[in-house]
């Protein structure tokens, strides 16, 4: 008698629905691979798979903690003097935070699952951008809320549209995303725009959550705290060393809760959720305390080769013919929109590339804009020669496409 096979084990169903096209699309990569292309991956976000090297003194710190030891349980909200570290540069970008309000978190990512795990209840709603970070998104639907998403607008530098956020809000809105700079339209938000934003929530008595992960890698200028324009808005930041100080693996990061005593009962919440995870990371801790008060030469050539392939990358997309993009401003994403034959889908299009070039990029509908309208987010860590040849092969396949309708 052959044994019975046990049936599959199921998931729940909350996780219908929860998809992060970031990753997604490595799937069909690796079976182009397995074709025997070569594939070049445009589709995250890490500086070190480009070559961009962590600073030493952050490993430095790293291997230092683990060397004296500190590879136990640290407190839940982290090292007390590396959370003074993180509330010290708060107040040097002129934002008055104590370290009681500043939590270390694995990377802005639990940061933000903290403070959505908090603030929403079954059914509630989350003003997102769109494009949108599909991290948001992905996280609402696990705790069974929604994103109300609020154009930005290509034609406008990618800025939010006020009015359209406005006519969003509703008895069930709990809080406002606000991305700045902004993956993965490479905006930067004016100063008028992000007070009409901060002040929007305040007086609606929306939480802003500030995703500052990229405010040192605008090009003119780091961004400041979006919270130092309304000391009295609720506001929780986030943010981490991934991007800016080049060490996204490490999983290290922060928030920082201001707003005065409003958000107290919030904080007090994501304390107790994040007793409930026991602590980020120990040893990478220390590297947040290094990163913020040692030595940061690197950002400012990291910026610089930034700059270059951002100019690189809008100058070569817009000359071809079907392509348009509005050039980033800061970070190391583009959007550029192609103008799709009728019929077709920005995934076509992206899929269509990787299988016929091994180009990799992810299409705009994983950012929740229109399949139809044609945007894909393209990372442009590789060097200005990687990207010159890059584009031109680009440039073959979307006149092919274009041409196939
Ligand atoms: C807008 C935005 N927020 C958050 C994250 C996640 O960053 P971390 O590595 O700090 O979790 C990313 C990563 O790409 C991002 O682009």
């Amino acid at each position: 008698m052959p044994t019975p096979v046990p049936p599959p084990i199921g998931v729940g169903s909350r996780l219908e629905g929860f998809s992060y096209a970031i990753r997604n699309v490595v799937a069909e990569a690796t079976r182009v691979e397995a074709s025997g292309r070569r594939v070049t991956y445009l589709n995250i976000g890490d500086p070190v798979a480009f070559g961009f090297q962590t600073p030493p003194h952050l490993i430095e710190a790293v291997v230092r903690a683990l060397r004296d030891g500190e590879n136990g349980y640290t407190p839940a909200a982290g090292v007390w003097r590396v959370r003074e570290a993180v509330a010290a540069s708060y107040c040097a970008s002129g934002l008055s935070i104590g370290p009681e309000r500043v939590v270390l978190t694995s990377g802005t990512s639990e940061g933000i699952e903290l403070a959505l795990s908090v603030l929403v209840n079954t059914g509630d709603e989350v003003l997102l951008p769109v494009p949108t970070y599909p991290f948001y998104t992905a996280t609402l639907t696990k705790l069974g809320a929604r994103g109300a998403f609020y154009r930005t607008d290509p034609a406008n530098g990618w800025l939010p549209d006020l009015d359209h956020i406005r006519s969003l809000i509703g008895p069930a809105t709990r809080a406002l995303v606000v991305i700045d700079p902004n993956n993965p339209t490479g905006a930067v938000y004016s100063t008028q725009t992000r007070r009409a934003l901060i002040d929007l929530a305040d007086t609606h008595g929306l939480v802003v959550l500030a995703d500052e992960v990229y405010a040192d890698l605008a090009y003119d200028a780091p961004v400041q705290p979006i919270a130092t324009l309304n000391p009295d808005a609720p506001v929780i930041s986030f943010s981490s060393i991934s991007k800016a100080y080049q060490a996204p693996g490490w999983r290290a990061g922060w928030l920082a809760v201001s707003g005065g005593d409003r958000l107290d009962t919030v904080l007090k919440a994501i304390n107790e959720l994040a007793d409930g995870r026991l602590c980020s990371t120990g040893p990478m801790q220390f590297a947040i305390e290094a990163a913020l008060t040692g030595n940061d030469d690197h950002k400012a050539t990291f910026v610089h080769a930034l700059r270059e392939r951002a100019e690189v990358t809008a100058r070569r997309l817009n000359r071809i013919e079907g392509i348009s993009c509005v050039p980033p401003r800061a970070a190391f994403y583009a959007m550029p929109r192609v103008d799709l034959p009728p019929g077709r889908t920005d995934e076509d299009y992206v899929i269509g590339l990787l299988r016929a070039t091994g180009l990799l990029c992810v299409y705009g509908s994983g950012f929740a804009t229109a399949p139809e309208d044609g945007f894909l987010r393209i990372v442009f860590l590789a060097s200005p020669a990687e990207l010159n040849a890059i584009y031109d092969t680009i440039e073959g396949f979307t006149a092919q496409f274009r041409s196939t309708a």
